[in-house]
């Protein structure tokens, strides 16, 4: 049988295979874009309550009560413009799906998680990444922004707090690219999978601002809980809400159901899990900015939110900064992961710091010595 050239959803995501291939081999994950992860027994669960959960299909659009208690967070939202999926991932996969065809054009920041990108590439569509530079704090020019959608589009897709950059914008900015995208007539798509790891307010969800806008969230990053796969999308827009639930029948059908009731138990009180987290970024960070700006090698742009950041080191070429990921990997137990995986040049890499103190601590000490040990 013969096969056409790859699409972009034929080959595994750069990004996701180095995961695959390292994550549990090491012991200092220092690349992970979420806070340890939590079990049963960190969550306000009645094990009565779980052990009788019946383990039927679910509703198509999500359980009733997580999307009310989602809901809750979103002003002016109600459960009907939830819909429940298997993470962010999903959300991101059916969003696409339905809002593209090979005629459409999509505009997507990047950097950003892949897959923002690789599939409305493999929808055929045309995408036209609008790029983010160091030089301007890894965040959007407004100018660029209206410039781009001015040739129409039906997906525009920006991440704030950015993975793998950690930039924000302001929510001045925020509302000026709604503004921008709703005169376009562009579909604005929100990824606000770090929105609540923010050190003051976090960012009025984008679904808020305008009837058409997605909101895009998950479980898995603040939460710490990216195993129970629970995401979800947040629009006014009901048809569009009636075609994800459409498509999303040909995927998953339903989200599992235990997933669902853990990510329950959370949202009713979500107040200490983004506490937490909050915390734990606020620690690592200046741990992390200690070693970077101290090291001679490293150069970066400070995250201004969310868990991770992306520097970069200064005097190696991409191929040496490879190999440092790989020695860090195979020889000293510790995960980064290589920007590379982001469609960005290998001397670039991403640091996160939602982990354990004292894994970031040593891992951070291997990342200096194979570092020192550059010639
Ligand atoms: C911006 C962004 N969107 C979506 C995802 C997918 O997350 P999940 O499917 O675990 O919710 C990630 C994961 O890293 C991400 O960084």
């Amino acid at each position: 049988m013969a096969f056409d050239a790859p699409d972009s959803m034929s080959v595994r995501m750069p990004l996701e295979e180095w995961f695959d291939r390292y994550q549990y081999a090491v012991t200092s994950n220092i690349g992970e874009s979420a806070v340890t992860s939590l079990s049963l027994a960190d969550l306000p669960l009645s094990a009565e309550e779980l052990w009788k959960l019946p383990l039927r299909y679910g509703h198509h659009q999500g359980l009733p009560e997580l999307r009310a208690a989602i809901a809750a967070h979103y002003p002016g939202l109600t459960a009907e413009d939830i819909v429940v999926t298997a993470g962010a991932g999903e959300a991101i996969v059916v969003l696409a799906t339905v809002l593209l065809n090979g005629r459409s054009r999509a505009v997507v920041e990047h950097p950003t998680y892949p897959t923002l990108y690789l599939v409305p590439r493999s929808r055929g569509a045309s995408v036209e990444l609008l790029r983010l530079r160091p030089d301007r704090q890894w965040r959007p020019d407004l100018e660029e922004v209206r410039a781009s959608l001015a040739g129409g589009a039906e997906f525009f897709a920006i991440t704030h707090p950015n993975n793998p950059t950690g930039s924000m914008i302001s929510e001045a900015e925020l509302r000026s690219v709604v503004a921008i995208a709703r005169d376009a007539g562009v579909r604005l798509v929100s990824d606000e999978t770090y929105g609540l790891m923010t050190e003051g307010e976090p960012l009025p969800p984008a679904a808020c601002l305008d009837e058409r806008a997605v909101s895009i969230s998950t479980m898995s990053k603040t939460f710490g809980l990216p195993g129970i796969r629970i995401g979800w999308i947040a629009c006014r827009d009901r048809e569009l809400v009636r075609r994800l639930v459409a498509c999303r029948e040909h995927i998953t059908i339903t989200n599992n159901v235990l997933g669902e009731y853990i990510a329950l138990q959370v949202q009713r009180d979500p107040g200490p899990f983004v506490a937490r987290a909050r915390a734990r970024v606020a620690g690592n960070r200046t741990v992390v900015a200690d070693v970077v700006r101290r090291h001679p090698r490293l150069g970066w742009v400070p995250p201004s939110a969310g868990v991770v950041a992306l520097p970069w080191i200064v005097d190696a070429t991409d191929e040496q900064a490879e190999q440092v990921y790989r020695n860090l990997a195979e020889n000293r137990g510790t995960f980064v992961v290589p920007a590379s995986g982001f469609e960005l040049p290998g001397r670039y890499f991403r640091v996160g710091f939602g982990g354990e103190p004292h894994q970031l601590r040593a891992g951070l000490g291997h990342l200096v010595a194979e570092l020192d040990a550059l010639s």
